[in-house]
């Protein structure tokens, strides 16, 4: 594997080793919460606090891996060896800034106290990786609400719950005090729970769908619609003398 190759590895790694565990803990602690609120079992007082705290470091858990799948997705365009990247240094050196800043303002929100100010960064995290996964480099199944695809893509499913986690904490002191917002916070994470799901199952499909760096050009001669490659003589015959490359080409589906 190339660098770029073990890069696309460290968004699944972080997720599984990292923000599924804390996924659990916080589901159970959400649950130890109301069972203490509504008096059916006795818990420490700590146990609020620890929900919620296990949600902050599940938000920044989940924000994080998603910048860096978005900032895998624009340096693996840009290290194609003879491919332009369209727009070239100045705009992947914006592209990574805006990443930072974004990261920046996550930062903050996890400080934040007074509503206006976690309102406000919490609105520009999300608006920092919905502006990041617009570009064209980001690869979406279907941008359109109307196909299955759009239901079926890992990326707008996942921008949703990391919005839905970004809204829950910037609003941690609301659900605290208001019974409504804990009545909304308890629905949007009911929906979280099967986006993450989703993520899951979508995440592994993307895995045993994407190429290694050096199988891309083989992959990309194959007919995705007809689920279809060419024949291993046909690809070896395409590819350089002693690339390899040829050898290489599956047959999917
Ligand atoms: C999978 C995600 C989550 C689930 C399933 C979940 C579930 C719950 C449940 C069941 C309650 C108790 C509600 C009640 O008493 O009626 C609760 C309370 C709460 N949750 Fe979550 N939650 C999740 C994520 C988060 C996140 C990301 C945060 C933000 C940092 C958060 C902050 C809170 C707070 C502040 C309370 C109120 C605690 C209190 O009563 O003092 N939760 N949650
Ligand atoms: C909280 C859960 C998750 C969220 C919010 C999330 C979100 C995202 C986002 C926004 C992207 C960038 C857009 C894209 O390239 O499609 C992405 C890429 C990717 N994710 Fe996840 N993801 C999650 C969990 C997972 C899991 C569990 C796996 C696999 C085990 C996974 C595998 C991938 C892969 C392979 C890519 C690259 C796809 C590509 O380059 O087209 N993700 N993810």
């Amino acid at each position: 594997m190339t660098a770029i190759d073990w890069l696309a590895l460290l968004h699944p790694v972080l997720m599984i080793l990292f923000v599924y565990p804390v996924v659990g803990a916080t589901i159970r602690l959400g649950i130890l919460v109301r069972e203490k609120r509504l008096g059916l079992t006795q818990q420490p007082a700590l146990v609020p606090r620890e929900h919620a705290d296990h949600g902050r470091w599940l938000t920044a858990g989940v924000v994080v891996a998603v910048l860096i799948a978005l900032v895998h997705a624009f340096l693996s365009k840009a290290l194609v060896p003879g491919v332009p990247f369209n727009g070239g240094l100045p705009r992947l050196g914006l592209l990574l800034l805006v990443s930072l800043v974004t990261l920046m303002v996550l930062l903050v929100l996890l400080r934040a106290k007074r509503p206006a100010l976690r309102a406000s960064f919490g609105l520009l995290t999300w608006a920092g990786l919905l502006g990041l996964g617009a570009q064209k480099e980001v690869w979406r199944l279907s941008d359109d609400p109307l196909s299955g695809d759009f239901w079926a893509s890992h990326y707008w499913a996942g921008v949703l719950l990391t919005g839905l986690l970004v809204f829950t904490l910037a609003a941690r002191p609301e659900i605290t005090r208001q019974l409504r917002w804990r009545r909304l916070h308890v629905v949007a994470n009911l929906l979280v729970m099967v986006l993450l799901a989703v993520q899951a199952i979508t995440g592994c499909r993307d895995l045993l769908e994407i190429p290694l760096s050096w199988q891309k050009p083989a992959i990309e001669r194959c007919n995705v619609s007809q689920r279809r490659c060419p024949s291993p003589e046909a690809g070896a015959a395409a590819a350089s003398p002693g690339s390899g490359a040829g050898a290489a080409v599956p047959h999917l589906g």
